[in-house]
């Protein structure tokens, strides 16, 4: 269902399963342009018609127009006038439907390759004269081989002389390659020219009107009622309860129940950025002892992760009816976490990142959801953050897992444990900071390894514990590289944490990109 005012510019994204298709949505959103992701078989006559679009582009998929049942456009994207823009297999279905024809490819292309343009074409304005090679990303094994009537080469390459396609009287566009993925530099550029120049779109998509929007929103979802926030410290679910905050002031609770398991200073700082910098009522449940006492002597990841979870929903229930109960239950979900894509055999599959919500509460509670953030991405979520006048400090700290330091002491939890950890990551954190490398790093977070080793100390011989360092750089969490610091600056922070934190003798780098590790260890 379409979610945002009509009076909003908007682009749909027929999405057929491509492994990219978020980024297009990501792309377009840079340039200002709102749009959304709809799988391509909701995306029917009447679908369209709702969502009222003033462009479509048709993504790339793992699907062949040759097997049997392939997925289709609907006919009607290319008889309303619209702008039609085909990535990849888009571009193949769209010269299937119109009367071209797409064959299997001898040569397939994966990765970086050339092209060479052929024809001038709005759609890479600014881009160089005929004759200009353009590197971009392709992945395909299928290839147009006959254009359907009114289209013409605009670029070509190596091994598709169809790399780029217009019907510039009809508008309509296709290309072989992907240029919603960064290895396509200047792939954001080639969207802008299509919406923008081609579809004519001014980019009215900005933080200050999504706020004004979602204020008015909140305000006609909730009435009179009532609503809970839990608050995990991250930066989702404070923005989320900030922003209902300015819709109806005292109607919202926020509850932060504190595990015990937080990193150094962020039950204080989540404390007094509600308490004192915005006046926003908060119930501090400082429930350390509770969930230590749950964990003791587990080691099994998911046991652990599941003792968590039952917890805090055991918690938040009790502080939420002590607090007069609510009729709604306000939640920091993301984009990522609720887009439909669709799953290699053609039905769509919902991937819900459950972690993030307060699963099984809201039925248990009888109470409906408010979800703001629902259609925004990380980046966005922080511009609204700034939008709103929280710190930078605050909306730039790294994400941090709802399990906290639990998942971060591999083997059974303890509070001795725990300590050390928060002592040793907080060094870390600070050495990052120093050195400038903050914002560059996704997340880095030291781990406490159930491994003991042998070590010297002033000539005395040490049996301590070994403390992992990891540092990733990610665009969503999804995939990850660790990041490459400098021998000495792992050295320094070696030095300080081994001689700072009493019961760490050893400390090793993790140097493993995700996948195939995950960014957690547990
Ligand atoms: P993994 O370890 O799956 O983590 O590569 C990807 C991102 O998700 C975070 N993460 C969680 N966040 N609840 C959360 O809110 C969880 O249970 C959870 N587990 C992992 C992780 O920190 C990383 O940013």
């Amino acid at each position: 269902m379409a979610q945002i005012d009509s009076h909003h510019e908007k682009v749909l994204v027929i999405d057929f399963g491509s492994q990219v298709t978020q980024l297009i949505a990501r792309r377009l959103r840079e340039s200002g342009v709102f749009c959304e992701v709809h799988p391509y078989n909701k995306a029917d006559t009447a679908f369209i018609d709702d969502f009222n679009p003033q462009a479509i582009i048709l993504s790339g998929s793992p699907h062949s127009t040759h097997w049997e049942n392939s997925p289709r456009a609907d006919a009607s994207v290319f008889t309303r006038g619209l702008p039609v823009l085909g990535i990849c297999y888009g571009e193949q279905t769209m010269c299937a439907q119109l009367g071209g024809s797409v064959e299997a490819s001898e040569e397939r292309e994966f990765g970086r390759a050339d092209i060479q343009l052929v024809k001038e074409s709005p759609l890479f304005e600014g881009f160089g004269d005929i004759g200009h090679e353009e590197r971009v990303w392709m992945s395909h094994g299928d290839r147009v081989a006959s254009l359907p009537q009114g289209f013409a080469a605009i670029a070509t390459s190596k091994n598709a002389p169809f790399a780029a396609i217009a019907d510039e009287s009809r508008r309509f566009y296709g290309v072989q390659f992907h240029p919603e993925v960064v290895h396509t530099p200047r792939g954001a550029l080639l969207l802008r020219n299509f919406t923008h120049t081609i579809a004519g779109l001014k980019g009215d998509w900005t933080m200050a009107a999504f706020k004004e929007e979602a204020i008015a929103k909140i305000r006609e979802q909730v009435g009179t009622g009532r609503v809970i926030c839990g608050l995990s410290g991250g930066v989702d679910s404070s923005v989320a309860a900030v922003l209902i905050h300015e819709a109806i002031g005292d109607q919202l609770t926020c509850v932060f129940v504190d595990t015990g398991l937080m990193r150094q200073g962020e039950a204080e700082q989540v404390v007094s950025l509600f308490k004192e910098h915005y006046n926003i009522p908060l119930v501090h449940a400082d429930e350390e002892e509770r969930f230590l006492s749950a964990l003791a002597g587990e080691s099994d990841p998911e046991k652990k992760r599941k003792t968590i979870g039952k917890l805090f929903i055991d918690v938040f229930e009790h502080y939420a009816k002590e607090a007069g109960g609510a009729d709604f239950l306000a939640q920091g979900t993301l984009y990522p976490d609720v887009i439909e894509s669709v799953s290699f055999d053609g039905g769509p599959s919902v991937t819900i990142k459950s972690h993030h919500n307060v699963g099984g509460l809201p039925e248990r509670m009888n109470m409906k959801l408010v979800e703001p953030l629902r259609e925004l991405f990380k980046d966005e979520v922080r511009a609204l953050g700034r939008e709103l006048g929280l710190p930078d400090s605050f909306i730039g700290r790294h994400p941090f897992p709802g399990p906290g330091l639990a998942i971060r002491i591999p083997g059974a939890v303890s509070k001795d444990k725990a300590d050390i950890l928060r002592k040793a990551d907080a060094i870390y954190i600070e050495e990052i900071k120093k050195a400038g490398l903050y914002d560059t790093i996704w997340q880095a977070f030291a781990v406490l390894l159930p491994v003991q080793t042998v070590g010297v100390m002033g000539d005395a011989r040490t049996y301590d514990n070994v403390l992992a360092l990891r540092a990733v750089t990610s665009v969503d969490g999804m995939t990850a590289d660790y990041f490459p610091f400098d021998h000495d600056f792992l050295g320094r922070v070696a030095t300080r944490i081994i001689n700072e934190v009493r019961g760490v003798n050893r400390v090793v780098y993790d140097v493993t990109s995700k996948p195939p590790g995950t960014i957690e260890w547990e």
